[in-house]
C-alpha cells in the first residue's frame, strides 16, 4: 500500500509537468484528489487492513494529500503568473493607424480637457513623423525598472512610490518610460514614437499631486543623434504646443535611463511667473524631463549603442492641461465631475 502511495505521487509529479492551462490543472486535481480520484480509491482499500496498519497508512495518505495540495497551489500560482505574463507580452499596440483614422466628428464632439490636449499633442507628433504606441498599465519589474537601468536596490526606485501587486513581481506602471523598452523591442532603428497614458503612484494627493496621472513618453533613436537634436526638437515642440514663445530653462536632471539627463521648466502660465499653488510659488513648472538614452537601456531594448544613439522625454499631460485651461487643482482632472468636463465640451 505504501508502495501504491509512492507510485501515485510519482505519477502526479509527471502529470504536473504537462499542465499549461487552468482546465488541465483542475482535471489533475480531480484525478488525484477528487472524491472519485486515485487517492480516494487507495484509501477505500484501507478498510481491509488491520487497525495498526490503517493508522500508519492513513497518516501517510494524509501527508501525501497535503503535499499534493501544496504542489497544486504552487502550480496554480506559477500558471497564473505565466498567463499574466503572456497577456502583458501581447498587450502592446501600435495605435498610429487607429489614431490617424479617428473620425473628425469624434474630435469635435464634447471631450474631457485631457483628451483634447492629448489629441492635439498626438497631431503635432504625427506631423513630426512619430508613431503612437500603447502599452499595459500592469507591468513587470523588468519594464518599469530593471530594463530602464534601475536595478533592484537602486535608490531611484524610492523616487517613485509604487503600487505593487501581492506577488511583488507585478506593479502598476509608475511612468510611461516602460514603453521605451516595449517600443525598442518592436521597432528597428531609426524610429520615433510617443506613448500617452495613465501612470500610478502611491502618493498623498494635493493641488499638484495625484495618485493617477498622465504622461506622454517620447523616444527617438537613430544614427548620430546628439544633445543638439534634443534641444532643437524640444524648442520646436513647445512652440507648437503653446503656439507662442514660452520662456524655458534647462537644468541638469537625474534619471537612470538617460545620460546626460535634463529638467526642462517653463515659466508658469497660470500666474505668469509670479508664484501660485501650481508652480509652488516658484514661477516655474517642471514640464519636460528628458535626456540622451543611456547605452544600457538601448542594449536592454536590443539596440547596439555603438551604432545608434537616441533621446527620450516624458511630458506631464495633467500639467499641460492645467496650464492651458488655468486649472489650479490637478484633482479636478480625475474627479469624474461632469460639470467640470462639460465646460470644455465646445473647445
Ligand atoms: N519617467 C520619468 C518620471 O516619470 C520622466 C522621464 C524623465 C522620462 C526623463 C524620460 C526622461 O523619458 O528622459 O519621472
Amino acid at each position: 500500500m505504501l508502495e501504491k502511495l509512492k507510485n501515485l505521487e510519482e505519477s502526479f509529479r509527471q502529470a504536473l509537468k504537462n499542465i499549461d492551462s487552468e482546465a488541465k490543472l483542475a482535471d489533475l486535481k480531480a484525478r488525484f484528489l477528487g472524491k472519485k480520484g486515485e487517492l480516494s480509491a487507495i484509501l477505500k482499500t484501507l478498510s481491509n487492513a488491520s487497525m495498526e496498519e490503517r493508522k500508519k497508512l492513513g497518516q501517510a495518505a494524509n501527508e501525501l494529500k497535503d503535499r499534493l495540495t501544496a504542489r497544486l497551489e504552487e502550480a496554480k500560482l506559477i500558471l497564473d503568473r505565466k498567463i499574466t505574463d503572456a497577456k502583458l507580452a501581447a498587450d502592446w499596440t501600435d495605435i498610429t493607424l487607429r489614431r490617424s483614422l479617428m473620425a473628425e466628428s469624434v474630435k469635435e464632439s464634447g471631450q474631457h480637457p485631457l483628451s483634447i490636449v492629448q489629441r492635439e499633442l498626438e497631431d503635432i507628433f504625427l506631423s513630426m513623423g512619430f508613431d503612437i504606441l500603447d502599452g499595459p498599465h500592469i507591468e513587470t519589474d523588468w519594464y518599469n525598472f530593471t530594463a530602464l537601468n534601475i536595478p533592484e536596490s537602486h535608490p531611484a526606485r524610492d523616487m517613485q512610490d509604487t503600487f505593487w501587486f501581492k506577488d511583488m513581481k507585478h506593479l502598476l506602471r509608475t511612468h510611461t518610460s516602460t514603453i521605451q523598452i516595449r517600443g525598442m523591442e518592436h521597432k528597428t532603428p531609426p524610429f520615433r514614437f510617443v506613448a500617452p497614458g495613465k501612470v500610478f503612484r502611491c502618493e498623498t494627493t494635493d493641488a499638484s499631486h495625484e495618485a493617477v496621472f498622465h504622461q506622454m513618453e517620447g523616444m527617438l533613436v537613430g544614427k548620430d543623434i546628439s544633445v543638439a537634436h534634443l534641444i532643437y526638437f524640444e524648442k520646436t515642440l513647445l512652440s507648437e504646443i503653446f503656439q507662442r514663445e514660452v520662456e524655458i530653462r534647462l537644468r541638469p536632471g537625474f534619471f537612470p535611463f538617460v545620460e546626460p539627463g535634463f529638467e526642462l521648466d517653463i515659466n508658469c502660465l497660470i500666474c505668469s511667473g509670479k508664484g501660485c499653488s501650481v508652480c509652488k510659488q516658484t514661477g516655474w513648472v517642471e514640464l519636460l524631463p528628458c535626456g540622451m538614452t543611456h547605452p544600457n537601456v538601448l542594449r536592454y531594448g536590443g539596440i547596439d549603442p555603438e551604432e545608434y544613439t537616441g533621446f527620450a522625454f516624458g511630458l506631464g499631460l495633467d500639467r499641460l492641461v492645467m496650464m492651458r485651461y488655468g486649472i489650479d487643482d490637478i484633482r479636478l482632472i480625475h474627479s469624474g465631475n461632469l460639470d467640470f468636463s462639460r465646460q470644455f465640451a465646445s473647445c
